[in-house]
């Protein structure tokens, strides 16, 4: 007798995606797993932040989350060990085999880090090692850079290093604000994310001295300049 097309395929990777807000990577990862020969599937979403507008999307695809506030915790340092301590509570409770940090707005614990050590990863809006921190967008038009883009990377201590899996590269264009630069980075974010997530699940990655190899296919890493309405 076959399963009923509601059951969990459990040879498929199991996905926790952390959130603080918006969640349009997890919406991306979700999409592509919907694909019957996707590898991974989200078993569960976590948000530091009780009002994250992606809790509502996941929660509407039938997606367990739970939300871990920071703001339960003491604020500067004192909270970041207690805090990190509930967050791998609620993240280990769903089992995962990879851990997605997607958007998520809180700089975690050498602890934690080394916790889901290899199978952490991070989608962060610039080409690392430029612009890590925040506001990249920004920081890339001042800086008048002609080249922006994204990185999908392993997570690491040290914050938005990590190696690196995955980049996707897009023009700066004249007359671009914050507005239009993230908007085009963020189509290659939604782009790259569930692409590596697959390559993770499907065991392609291997990490060999700081520099990511992805098995089988020794030129698929290679970033492709997407620029707008091109190939
Ligand atoms: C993305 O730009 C991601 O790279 C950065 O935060 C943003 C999150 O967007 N880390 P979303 O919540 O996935 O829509």
């Amino acid at each position: 007798m076959s399963a009923p097309a509601s059951s969990p395929d459990r040879s498929k990777l199991a996905v926790v995606v952390l959130i603080s807000g918006r969640g349009s990577n997890m919406e991306a990862i979700l999409a592509a797993s919907d694909a019957p020969d996707y590898p991974a599937r989200v078993v569960g979403v976590v948000s530091n932040r009780p009002d994250a507008a992606g809790l509502a999307t996941a929660q509407a695809r039938g997606i367990p989350v739970r939300v871990v506030n920071h703001k339960d915790f003491p604020a500067g340092e004192a909270g970041r060990a207690p805090f990190d301590a509930a967050l791998a509570e609620a993240v280990d409770s769903f089992s995962p085999g990879l851990v997605v940090l997607a958007g998520f707005m809180r700089i975690l614990t050498p602890g934690f880090v080394t916790r889901y050590e290899g199978r952490l990863v991070n989608i962060h809006p610039s080409l690392l090692p430029s612009f890590p921190g925040l506001h990249t967008h920004r920081r890339a038009l001042d800086e008048g850079v002609r080249v922006h883009g994204c990185t999908v990377h392993f997570v690491t201590a040290q914050l938005d290093h990590g190696p690196i899996i995955l980049q996707a590269a897009v023009p700066v264009l004249d007359g671009d604000s914050e507005a239009t630069l993230s908007a085009r980075v963020l189509a290659e974010e939604h782009r790259i994310y569930p692409r590596a997530v697959a390559w993770f699940a499907q065991d392609r990655l291997r990490v060999e001295a700081g520099r990511v190899r992805v098995a089988g296919s020794p030129t698929t890493a290679v970033a492709a300049f997407h620029s707008p309405g091109g190939a």
